[in-house]
């Protein structure tokens, strides 16, 4: 039986999802719109947002603090539903599903990259990112785990916990965690952005090649101009639209 975790040839899958589409759409946000109940009364924090991505392209987000990138992210990640609109991720469409198919989705399909790493701080690297192949029923999971925090140049470090690792040591790690199912989607959220700039640029350098490596959309919200750059295409937010877009 084919498990969830089995290695998926990105491309193979789109074309299968859209054959006759020439460019294969990865991750679709359709006129996005969430509205929040704060002390202060209702804030529209996206009012009409749409974001596009190839399979195997790097999309920034950016955009000023409160903007409205990161519960673009949310909902990009199923973590967050939309009050309309539409989120297509592999011709799926993730505002149709119940939490537990959007749980399942996303553990197979997706990888978060947080600010703060969320590492689980009682759990060493090892097994925070083995978490989500242990989720997914891989007996492998360590052994999985164990190769991509080498892949990540974190052989040595193991068995340590997040406080026993710098700050580039656990991003590290969670970025393996993030990898570690070879989803077909990346989101970072200021992925960089606890991070001193010699590490941060250390840090992007192996996020982006990575997505290379796999072919791995990547969805990168961002306030660094020059990880921005690196990106195939921008789109900047302000007051939860798309203002601009380039690339
Ligand atoms: N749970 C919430 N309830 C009400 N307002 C919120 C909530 N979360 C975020 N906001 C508001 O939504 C806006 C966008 O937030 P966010 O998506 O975090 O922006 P960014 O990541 O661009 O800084 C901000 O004005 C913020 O104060
Ligand atoms: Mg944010």
């Amino acid at each position: 039986m084919k498990t969830f975790s089995a290695p998926i040839d990105n491309r193979a899958m789109i074309q299968c999802v859209h054959p006759l589409r020439l460019r294969c759409v990865m991750l679709e946000l359709i006129d996005i719109r969430v509205r929040l109940q704060s002390k202060a009364g209702a804030v529209n924090i996206l009012r009409g947002t749409t974001v596009a991505a190839q399979a195997g392209q790097s999309v920034a987000v950016t955009g000023r603090s409160g903007s409205g990138k990161t519960t673009l992210l949310m909902v990009a990640a199923g973590l967050l539903r939309p009050d309309s609109g539409r989120v297509l991720a592999l011709g799926e469409d993730l505002t149709r599903k119940s939490e537990d198919e959007l749980a399942a989705f996303r553990r197979r399909r997706v990888g978060v990259v947080f600010q703060s790493f969320h590492l689980l701080p009682n759990m060493t690297a090892l097994e925070n990112a083995a978490l989500p192949l242990e989720f997914a029923g891989r007996a492998d999971a360590l052994d999985a785990a164990g190769a991509a925090l080498a892949r990540l140049g974190l052989g040595e470090r193991l068995h340590h916990y997040p406080g026993e690792l710098s700050g580039g040591e656990q991003q590290r790690a969670a970025i393996a965690r993030a990898f570690a199912a070879s989803p077909s989607i990346i989101l970072a959220d200021e992925p960089t952005g606890n991070l001193d700039s010699a590490t941060g640029a250390d840090v992007a350098d192996t996020l982006f090649s990575l997505c290379a490596e796999k072919n791995t959309c990547l969805l990168l919200v961002t306030h660094d101009a020059s990880l921005a750059a690196r990106c195939d295409r921008r789109v900047v937010l302000a007051d939860g639209l798309v203002v601009e877009a380039a690339g």
